[in-house]
């Protein structure tokens, strides 16, 4: 008797096991349905836009080449200058290039492509002090000496800075060797930021020096104190030198010997008024 009961009541309880999975079965089924349903009709609405998307979406500008300007050329400055303004200075805009020394920087660029303001301290002109107005130049062409040896003559006729301050006293730093180069470069640039409109542009030519026995990496010094002064640093250029330098004397090399220099490309921030 007691046996029968006990085997009744698993039953029964079996059973509402069997509701409960079936009633479990009737709740979820209907939602994974229509969930399932959902599911596709996003997928089908997902697929429309996609081909839509596909049909109004425009075919992208442009085309594949490499006929590009690079940012390494073996040559001369008279190559590459032209590149290099043909990239950031549109014809007709104001250039003052304050160091023209003899004009090599523009041997290839036709006449009357940019509205050139050319002087030099051999013509009267510091770049330290430039006869222009605030905010009225838009782009300033700055390749002062690379070198500084008073005295010396490692560097005859090679960017040498003494050689071209022995006849200007006046314009004489109190700075030496790579230092006073180095002040010229940022007394320059000071001053062409003065003239330059906001966005305007400073094209610098540097190279980097070997100054007793010390590196210089004078491109780097450059941007440094040239993007506190409120330069962006836009492009730089690396020019090799076609054919071997040589040195005058050597006992032992301790350095690479430079075959290369800069163009460095700079514009003027924004300023706020
Ligand atoms: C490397 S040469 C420039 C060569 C020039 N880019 C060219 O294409 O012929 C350096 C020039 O900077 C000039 N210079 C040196 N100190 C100067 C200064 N404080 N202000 C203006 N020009 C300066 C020199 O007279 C010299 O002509």
């Amino acid at each position: 008797m007691a046996i029968s009961l006990v085997n009744e009541e698993r039953i029964q309880i079996e059973n509402k096991v069997s509701n409960i999975e079936q009633l479990k079965i009737d709740l979820i089924a209907p939602r994974e349905n229509m969930d399932n349903q959902s599911n596709g009709q996003h997928a089908t609405i997902q697929e429309s836009q996609k081909s839509q998307r596909k049909t109004n979406r425009k075919k992208p500008d442009g085309i594949a080449t490499n006929d590009l300007i690079f940012s390494a050329y073996v040559g001369n400055n008279s190559d590459l200058f032209p590149l290099v303004m043909s990239l950031y200075v549109p014809p007709g805009s104001i250039v003052a290039d304050v160091t023209y020394g003899k004009g090599v920087f523009w041997r290839k660029i036709p006449k009357g492509t940019y509205q050139l303001y050319a002087t030099d301290l051999k013509t009267g002109v510091d770049c330290r002090n430039l006869p222009y107005e605030n905010n009225s130049i838009d782009c300033v062409v700055f390749d002062p000496p690379y070198m500084h040896t008073p005295g010396g003559t490692a560097h005859n006729g090679h960017q040498n800075y003494e050689e071209y301050y022995k006849n200007n006293k006046g314009y004489k730093s109190d700075k030496k060797y790579h230092e006073a180069v180095l002040d010229l470069y940022f007394s320059g640039a000071k001053e062409a930021y003065r003239v330059l409109k906001n966005k305007g542009i400073l094209i610098i030519k540097c190279q980097d020096e070997v100054c007793a026995n010390k590196q210089r990496l004078t491109h780097v010094e450059i941007i440094v104190e040239l993007e506190k002064m409120g330069y962006l640093t836009e492009d730089l250029f690396v020019l090799v030198r076609n054919g071997k330098p040589g040195v005058s004397r050597i006992i032992k090399q301790r350095h690479a010997r430079k075959n290369h220099s800069y163009f460095l490309v700079f514009r003027k921030k924004e300023t706020r008024k």
